[in-house]
């Protein structure tokens, strides 16, 4: 029996579901995992129940579609998760990906289109986001040797988990990408406060990411006096809130964030003074002299606390990547069709990453938001209607038959 379009988008976020599923609600899917592996497996599954091909290329991405085809239009997301995250994060991209792959084919589009399920794009498991996509565009600023080492929370270096996967930290680059275009829920409120029902992205802000290891003096948390103590969560305490006075500085000036989403404190004692900690820095933004001001400020800052407690400051960037305009020729076209369907649209900036950072330094690549439940996401609670996805996926779908 021929499925409807949302009836077609429920089976998809069924046959999606149950991997990973956390008991309070919520998934855990880490790139280059079992979990994520599982995730390509089924995205296969209903590729092969539309009768298309996959191809998996040498960083792990899968790739579904009818026939091949010198150059074709991408569509994509990733099929990962952060750690206790959502069901819609990456995944409602990579389901409008199939849903247009199957309209094509019902409708007989001579455009090709190829849909993506992108690696590993949260930075939950190796510090380092879009790694998929940023691999086969040669967009990652990290080289192989240094990616080689970083490790994952299972504590095996990344090096190892391809090695034993058969892929490739050099693999081919991805050719023959006519445009890139990404659907993904908004992952803030300004959709649901506007009541725009999808958005157009204009920009994505840059991240930058630094790990901070702190080293103070572990030691009798009774016996040393307040004067003589080297406490290494103290001064992590001070960075945290240096940080985020960083932010609220930069957001004034260019609507930049900054965050300490990691922190670790060894040993974790009741007794014990914190001899060690641990900080995970994510600095964001779309002005690249912001980006600079704050990197600058965070690390003077860091230092200037240690250095007055007496810690010794191990610093390390993780990641980097650059703020990216999204194409104004597809962001015009994606408008003028939502402005067809009569379905309201905003123009609007991203502050989070997506793998359409990837693409756009190399290929015309544009992205469509749709709105998710109150804004929340990297939360269990992340929600979004099949409608939306819906909206979403028929503006591209408007935008591409313009393009046949
Ligand atoms: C990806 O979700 C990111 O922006 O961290
Ligand atoms: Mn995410
Ligand atoms: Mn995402």
């Amino acid at each position: 029996m021929e499925l409807s379009d949302r009836e077609y988008l429920e089976r998809l976020f069924e046959a999606f579901y149950e991997v990973g599923a956390l008991p309070g609600g919520g998934v855990t899917r880490l790139g280059y995992t079992e979990l994520e592996d599982e995730m390509h497996r089924r995205f296969a599954d209903l590729a092969g129940e539309l009768g298309c091909r996959i191809e998996i290329d040498l960083a792990g991405n899968s790739y579904a579609f009818s026939e091949e085809a010198e150059e074709y239009v991408l569509i994509g997301s990733h099929l990962d998760s952060v750690i206790q995250g959502g069901r819609y994060d990456g995944v409602a991209g990579v389901m409008a990906g199939l849903l247009l792959l199957k309209r094509a084919k019902e409708a007989g589009l001579k455009l090709p289109l190829k849909a993506a399920a992108f690696r590993c794009e949260e930075s939950s498991n190796f510090g380092c986001c879009t790694m998929g996509s940023g691999l086969v565009t040669g967009q990652l600023k990290e080289g192989p040797d240094r990616l080689s080492q970083l490790m994952g929370k299972d504590g095996v270096h990344l090096g190892d988990v391809f090695a034993r996967r058969g892929l490739s930290l050099t693999p081919p680059r991805i050719t023959g990408v006519k445009q890139y275009l990404e659907l993904h829920i908004e992952q803030g409120k300004v959709l649901e406060e506007t009541g725009a029902r999808v958005g157009v992205v204009s920009t994505i802000a840059g991240p930058r990411r630094w790990k901070l290891q702190l080293k103070g003096l572990a030691e009798h948390s009774g016996a040393t006096p307040m004067s003589m103590r080297q406490d290494a969560l103290c001064a992590a305490a001070e960075i945290v809130l240096a940080v985020e006075r960083i932010g609220q500085r930069e957001a004034v000036r260019c609507e930049s964030v900054a965050t300490v989403g990691v922190i670790q404190n060894t040993p974790n004692a009741l007794n014990v003074i914190p001899g060690a900690a641990e900080l995970g820095i994510d600095l964001r933004g779309s002005d690249m002299d912001s980006l600079d001001r704050m990197e600058q400020d965070t690390l003077r800052t860091a230092r200037e606390i240690c250095a007055r407690r007496r810690i010794d400051l191990l610093e390390s960037k993780l990641s980097e990547m650059d703020p990216v305009r999204m194409d104004e020729g597809i962001q015009r076209g994606l408008a003028a069709a939502a402005e067809r369907l009569s379905i309201s649209c905003r123009n609007m900036p991203s502050g989070a990453g997506h793998d359409a950072m990837a693409f756009a330094p190399l290929f015309p690549t544009g992205m469509v938001f749709i709105p998710c439940k109150k804004g929340i996401s990297h939360n269990p609670l992340e929600s979004a209607t099949l409608e939306s996805i819906l909206d979403g996926a028929d503006v591209l779908w408007e935008y591409l038959r313009g393009m046949d």
